[in-house]
């Protein structure tokens, strides 16, 4: 962090010269390792003539959904040279162990901060130990992770994934009544298209949506199976529940990828979905080809998460660099687009 090390350098050039003086007063303590985030006075650059890039090392999770392409786009038109960032993308391929490693090289190469997009929660304690021993802040974006010690990453800024669960339950029930269908009486049969396992949107989504179905006690959860959040993997995953299941009255796919991947399977099983289908389709994310995918007549609803981070992280670097405060937990306002919506909607989208 290009702050630490410029107060590093001030405090010692003013201890050396106080030290010169002998005027016997003390000069402030040098910054701590990992003392992240703390309020600092911003010090001058030193004489250089010309401002150093601000350099971030972004671990993503991979390329596994339009969403995840949207994200990815968003944080590499957001650091760019022109907006101070020298800015380093890993592509972890899905793989949370290809990350650590990611992590790893990140602090040889002395980056000022870390982004984290974490494919899972679990097992971050001993490398973000590492990255604050090294006085790397960490930003966590998107997903979140488990830990028990909060120091290990200065801020995070993400999707309400549980709540996102609760509002595809009421996306669900509003659906059925659009086709005529009373959600509080007639037995309806679910399957879900889980994301990667362990993930944050996938622990949230299943378990906001099992929490809050329990006002349903007619609605039957049939299956439950990860398609991790690709369409590929969707699509076999629905092709499997169809085979098993010859009455399913609704899908839930933890994102929109994989409901695109539900409706081929459905549509080459001889079915039909959709508001006006025998199978309603509710999914996660509200990309644009989800808006697509709606105004076909194929899918019913589909709870927006915003991978608009790029700004988002820009402004809590920037607040860092000046060194104000941060908020070290912020959720990002989503909203929940309906098919009969889509086709006014649509030009709106940024993604
Ligand atoms: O973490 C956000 C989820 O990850 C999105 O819903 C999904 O499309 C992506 O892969």
């Amino acid at each position: 962090m290009k702050a630490f090390k410029r107060i590093a350098a001030a405090i010692l050039a003013i201890t050396m010269i106080f030290a010169l003086a002998a005027c016997g007063q003390k000069s402030e303590p040098a910054p701590q390792q990992g003392d992240q985030g703390s309020q600092q006075t911003q010090q001058p650059a030193a004489d250089s003539g010309k401002k150093d890039l601000i350099y971030v090392g972004f671990v993503q999770v991979g390329a596994e959904s339009d969403w995840r392409m949207a994200n990815t786009k968003s944080m590499q038109e957001t650091f760019t040279e022109a907006n101070g960032f020298k800015f380093e993308m890993v592509d972890a391929q899905q793989k949370t162990e290809n990350q650590i490693k990611a992590i790893r090289d990140f602090i040889q190469k002395e980056v000022d901060y870390i982004v984290l997009a974490p494919n899972t929660e679990a097992g971050w304690d001993t490398v973000l130990g590492e990255a604050k021993e090294a006085g790397i802040p960490v930003i966590i974006v998107d997903r979140m992770i488990q830990t028990n010690d909060d120091s290990l990453f200065t801020a995070w800024v993400g999707s309400n994934f549980k709540q996102e669960g609760y509002d595809a339950v009421d996306a669900l029930a509003e659906a059925l009544r659009r086709k005529g269908i009373d959600p509080t009486k007639e037995e309806i049969n679910i399957v879900t298209l889980q994301g990667t396992m362990g993930s944050s949107a996938q622990i949230g989504r299943t378990e906001g949506f099992a929490e809050k179905m329990k006002e349903y006690p007619n609605w039957k959860m049939l299956d439950k199976q990860s398609g991790d959040f690709t369409q590929e993997k969707g699509q076999e995953v629905m092709e499997s529940f169809l085979k098993s299941y010859p009455d399913i009255d609704a899908v839930v796919a933890e994102n929109d990828n994989m409901a695109f991947g539900a409706i081929n399977a459905i549509k080459a099983a001889g079915k039909t979905c959709g508001p006006k289908g025998e199978i309603t389709i509710v999914s996660f994310d509200a990309v644009k080809a989800a808006f697509e995918a709606m105004i076909a007549g194929d899918l019913d609803v589909s709870v927006e998460c915003n991978p608009l981070h790029g700004p988002r992280v820009k402004e809590i670097i920037e607040k860092l660099e000046a060194g104000q405060p941060v908020d070290k937990i912020a959720y990002v306002k989503e909203g929940v687009f309906f098919a009969a919506e889509a086709a006014e909607i649509m030009p709106t989208r940024a993604y």
